[in-house]
Parts: C-alpha cells; sequence; structure tokens
C-alpha cells in the first residue's frame, strides 16, 4: 500500500510515498526548509505544502522530534515552545483535511530498520540512534518498541542535553571536524553504554550518510551499524506507523 510519510525535523521537512509492504520509496523524495521559528502554524503549513505536492489523499505518517504519546506533543525539543501539549496529529490533519498518525521521529526511523532493514531478526536490546539537528534515540527490545526513549536529554557538563553538545548541528554551530565531532560522539556511545547496555545501535539521521568517512574515528563500546535505508528511515517508519500502531 502507498501511504506518503513525512519526517518532520528541525531542520528539514522530507516526505516520499512508501511501499510499506517493502519499505521501498515509490517517489523521489521532496524536501522543504522547517520554518526557522519552529512554531505551529509555520509548521503546519510546510507540511501541508510537502502534501500538496504529492497531490495525495489518505492517510499520513509523520514522524516529529518530540516526544509523542496519542499525537501529543510532550516535550519542546528543539522546536518553539508553544509545540509542548499541543494535539500534533490535530494540528496537521487540520492543516491537511486528511487523517494524520504522528510518533517520535527516531521511533519511526528505528521501526523502519527494525522492519525492514539491518535491525530485521535482531534480539536483545537494539537502540537507533539519529545523528541531525538533535539526537534521537528509538529503542528496542527483541524487536518491541520502547517509545519515546530520549538519549539525546541527558545533562552533559555545561550542557543541558548532550545533543547540544554531539549532535551534527553542535558539529555545524561549533566549526568541528570530523575528527573532533567524532570525539565528542564517543563520549555520547559510552554514556548511552553505561546507562542502558545495548547489544546493537544502528545509527541514522542525516550524518548516517557520511558514515565511511567517520567510521575510523568512531570507538564504541557496543557494536554499531549504520542503518542502510540511511537518511530516509524516518520517512518509512512514518509511512509504516500510519497502518501501525507503534
Ligand atoms: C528530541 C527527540 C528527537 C530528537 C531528534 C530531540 O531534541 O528530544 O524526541 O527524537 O531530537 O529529532
Amino acid at each position: 500500500m502507498a501511504i506518503l510519510g513525512i519526517d518532520v525535523g528541525g531542520t528539514g521537512m522530507k516526505g516520499a510515498l512508501v511501499d510499506t509492504e517493502t519499505g521501498e520509496l515509490l517517489s523521489e523524495r521532496f524536501r522543504l526548509d522547517t520554518p526557522k521559528k519552529r512554531d505551529p502554524e509555520g509548521m503546519a503549513q510546510c507540511f501541508n505544502e510537502i502534501v500538496k505536492h504529492f497531490d495525495y489523499k489518505g492517510p499520513i505518517g509523520a514522524g516529529f522530534p518530540t516526544i509523542i504519546k496519542n499525537g501529543v506533543c510532550g516535550s519542546q525539543g528543539n522546536l518553539h515552545k508553544s509545540w509542548k501539549g499541543l494535539n500534533v496529529s490535530e494540528v496537521f490533519s487540520q492543516e491537511t483535511g486528511l487523517p494524520v498518525i504522528v510518533v517520535n521521529d527516531a521511533d519511526a526511523a528505528g521501526y523502519a530498520t527494525m522492519q525492514y532493514g539491518v535491525g530485521q531478526g535482531e534480539m536483545g536490546l537494539v537502540i537507533m540512534i539519529t545523528i541531525g539537528t538533535g539526537i534521537g534515540s528509538g529503542a528496542f527490545f527483541n524487536g518491541q518498541l520502547i517509545p519515546n526513549v530520549e538519549l539525546g536529554q541527558i545533562p552533559y557538563k555545561k550542557y543541558k542535553r548532550i545533543e547540544e553538545w554531539a549532535s551534527a548541528s553542535a558539529k555545524e554551530r561549533d566549526g568541528l571536524s570530523l575528527e573532533q565531532w567524532a570525539e565528542r560522539f564517543n563520549k555520547f556511545l559510552k554514556i548511552t553504554d553505561l546507562l542502558v547496555a545495548p547489544d546493537l545501535i544502528i545509527l541514522g539521521g542525516g550524518l548516517s550518510k557520511e558514515w565511511d568517512s567517520y567510521e575510523h574515528l568512531i570507538d564504541s563500546p557496543v557494536h554499531i551499524k549504520p542503518a542502510a535505508l540511511r537518511n530516509n528511515a524516518g520517512i518509512v517508519g512514518a509511512a509504516a506507523a500510519a497502518l501501525t500502531v507503534l
């Protein structure tokens, strides 16, 4: 079944039609910049532009970069503070006139990877880490999602959240080389291991596209696999979420 999946990020919003049986993209990706204010009104309009681009009528699955419980935003994340407490499904449904099922973006990316990608059949505790504007995490125990696990929110030194120090946007903000950024990311991986001792970490998000260029710099206590779906996992998982209650 072809479902429109939209990955809502702090920097960009990306959509594509997805074959939910195979997890393959059935269209080109269409991407728009997230409005700088990251507010509900602007983001809902941007979301609708993506839907209009595909001239799509049907249920939409969306990954959203905050805690999401029953469609409601449970944390501000890297977005405008007015999102907190809003029903994101309703905000997007009202704007598009279509049903929108919303889940956390890293949970969506992880779901796609477990269902269609390198996570298939992986048992024990598997954590999907997405490296983008923030650091997202999707946790799966014996294939079952534990929703809204937020490893990017761990406080670190003067930072309220370690993602402010080790994400892709921190790399850009601080003008870090890959070597310098990898040192920070290695620290994040060590803390993750100390806290939840995963059996496997799967890397996704924007920076996972460049895995080949920094794999040799990563020093992880846990085995790491890059998500083969790379940065499309968020879109694919979001589309799958429209059909499955994650
Ligand atoms: C949010 C997470 C989200 C991650 C990646 C963090 O700021 O707290 O919910 O998954 O960013 O977008």
